[in-house]
C-alpha cells in the first residue's frame, strides 16, 4: 500500500471518529435533557407534598447499569431497614451466611441501585408504619417498573401486627402494587422464613435434669413487650396468675431484666441476662404469640430450645409441620382453660421426675433462634434469583396474607 493511499484511509479513520464522537456527546447530551426532566417532574411531585427532607426513591439513571446479568451477581435492593438489622451500604450478607448460592448483594442504597437491582424487598410492617408510607406508596404507583426485577413482600409480622390495623384503608392500594415474590412466615410463601430452627445433637448429651429441676426455684416467667394483642395473651396469663404465680418481666410487668439488646426485643443473646435468669430459675416459660396466625412461630419458642426450660405455647400455627415434636412444649390448646393448664403445672412442679423427664429431650436437641439478618431465607432469595427464570406475580396477596387470620381465641371468656 502507498502511503497517499495511507494517508487517504486515515483521513476516512479522523472523520469517522469525528462523526462517532459528536453523535454518542448529542446522545449523552438527549440523555441528560431526559433525566432532568424526570427529576424537575419527580422534584416537583414531592415539593407539592408534605416531606420536605425526602430524597426520591430512585435514581433514573443508573437503570441499565446493573439489568441481567447473565450469571452476575444478583443485586438485591432492601427498600427499607428502619428496625437496623443489616449494614449500611452494601451487606456482605450471602458470604457471611455461607449460602451454597452467594453470588449476590444486598444493599440499603436504595436511591442508586433501585432501578437496576435484581430484586427489591420491602419490608412491609416498618414501611407501613412509616410516616412516609403515603409518599411512597404514590411514588412506587407511578414508577415505570423494570420488567425483569422482582419485588419480594417480605414480612415477619402476622396481619394482625399492629400499626396494620390503622393503615387498613391505605394498605389496599399496596396489595396492588404488583408483588411478584413472598417471603414471609407463611410457610407457603414463595420463600418462607423460619425465625429458628431445631437440630438433633451430634452427640447425646447425658445430663441429669432432676439435679436442673431441684435447683429451680420458680415457676413460671414470661417477657412481653406488647400488652394488648390479637391473641389476648395478657387476659390468659391474667387468668392462669388466679391459680399460680407468673413472673412477668418487661413494659407490662414490674420485673427487668437486660436482653442484651437495644431494642425492647427477646431475641436477646443466651447470654443475656434475661435468657439466663430463665435458664437458672423457672421452670416454666410463655412463649406466647401475639396472634394466632398460620405457621407463626416466633424467637419466643426456639430461644427456650437450648434452655433448661419448658416451654408453653399458645399460637396458631401447627407446630408438628413445622418440625416441632410434641414433647418439645406444652400447649395450651390441649386444656379446657387457664385454671386446667394451671393445675398440670403445679402436678409437675410436684413432681421432681416427671417435670425432669419433660426436659430430657434436651439432651438430643438443641435449638437456635436467628436474628432477621442471619436467616437462612436470604440464601433462598438469592439461589431463587440466579435460578428461577419464570415470571410470576401475587396478585393474590391481599386474601392470602390475610386468610384465615388473626383468629379470635377461643380459650377465654369474653
Ligand atoms: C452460572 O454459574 C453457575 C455457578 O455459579 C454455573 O453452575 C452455571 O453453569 C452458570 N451458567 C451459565 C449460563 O454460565
Ligand atoms: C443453663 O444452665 C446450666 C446450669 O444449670 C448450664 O450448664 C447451661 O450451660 C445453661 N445453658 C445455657 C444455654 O446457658
Ligand atoms: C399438623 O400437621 C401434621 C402434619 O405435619 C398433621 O398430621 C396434623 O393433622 C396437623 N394438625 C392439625 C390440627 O391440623
Ligand atoms: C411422681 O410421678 C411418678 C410417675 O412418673 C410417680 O411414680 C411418683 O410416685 C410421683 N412422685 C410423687 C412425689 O408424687
Ligand atoms: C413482576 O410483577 C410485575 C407486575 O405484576 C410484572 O409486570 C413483571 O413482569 C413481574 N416480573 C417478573 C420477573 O416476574
Amino acid at each position: 500500500m502507498g502511503l497517499s493511499a495511507l494517508l487517504c484511509k486515515s483521513k476516512t479513520w479522523i472523520w469517522g471518529i469525528f462523526i462517532l464522537t459528536s453523535s454518542v456527546l448529542y446522545l449523552i447530551y438527549l440523555q441528560e435533557l431526559r433525566v432532568g426532566e424526570q427529576k424537575t417532574i419527580h422534584e416537583r411531585k414531592h415539593l407539592n407534598g408534605r416531606s420536605k427532607q425526602s430524597k426520591p426513591i430512585y435514581r433514573p439513571d443508573d437503570t441499565t447499569q446493573f439489568i441481567d446479568t447473565k450469571n452476575q451477581t444478583k443485586i438485591i435492593t432492601l427498600f427499607n431497614d428502619e428496625w437496623g438489622f443489616f449494614a449500611k451500604g452494601t451487606d456482605r450478607l450471602f458470604e457471611k451466611l455461607r449460602c451454597p448460592v452467594s453470588n449476590c448483594i444486598l444493599t440499603l442504597e436504595r436511591e442508586k441501585f433501585f432501578h437496576g437491582s435484581d430484586a427489591v424487598v420491602f419490608n412491609i410492617p416498618p414501611l407501613v408504619r412509616s410516616n412516609q408510607f403515603q409518599r411512597y406508596l404514590l411514588d412506587l404507583h407511578s414508577l415505570r417498573r423494570n420488567t425483569k426485577q422482582r419485588w419480594v413482600f417480605y414480612t415477619h409480622e402476622s396481619p394482625c401486627f399492629r400499626g396494620f390495623a390503622e393503615r387498613w384503608q391505605e394498605m389496599y392500594s399496596f396489595w396492588q402494587m404488583g408483588f411478584n415474590w413472598t417471603m414471609t412466615y407463611r410457610q407457603d410463601s414463595d420463600i418462607p422464613i423460619q425465625y429458628g430452627s431445631i437440630m438433633r445433637r451430634e452427640k447425646p448429651m447425658k445430663r441429669d435434669f432432676v439435679d436442673v429441676a431441684k435447683r429451680k426455684s420458680k415457676l413460671v416467667a414470661w417477657f412481653t413487650s406488647h400488652c394488648q394483642t390479637f391473641s389476648r395473651r395478657e387476659d390468659y396469663v391474667k387468668e392462669l396468675q388466679k391459680y399460680i404465680p407468673v413472673d412477668i418481666y418487661g413494659t407490662c410487668g414490674k420485673l427487668k431484666c437486660n436482653t442484651g439488646l437495644p431494642k425492647t426485643s427477646y431475641y436477646g443473646p443466651l447470654n443475656s441476662e434475661c435468657l439466663q435468669i430463665v435458664n437458672n430459675t423457672y421452670k416454666f416459660y410463655l412463649s406466647f404469640e401475639n396472634a394466632f396466625a398460620t405457621d407463626y412461630i416466633t424467637e419466643k419458642y426456639f430461644n427456650t430450645v437450648p434452655l433448661d426450660v419448658i416451654a408453653i405455647v399458645r399460637g396458631g400455627a401447627n407446630y408438628s409441620r413445622l418440625g416441632i415434636s410434641a414433647f418439645m412444649y406444652i400447649d395450651t390448646r390441649n386444656f379446657n382453660s387457664p385454671q386446667s393448664l394451671a393445675s398440670y403445672i403445679l402436678s409437675l412442679d410436684n413432681n421432681v421426675t416427671e417435670y425432669a423427664k419433660l426436659l430430657n429431650w434436651k439432651n438430643y436437641y438443641t435449638g437456635t433462634s436467628y436474628l432477621p439478618s442471619t436467616r437462612k431465607h436470604w440464601c433462598e432469595l438469592c439461589r431463587k434469583l440466579h435460578e428461577d427464570k419464570s415470571l410470576s406475580m401475587r396478585n393474590d396477596i391481599q386474601n392470602w396474607y390475610n386468610e384465615d387470620e388473626c383468629r379470635k381465641p377461643t380459650d377465654i371468656g369474653l
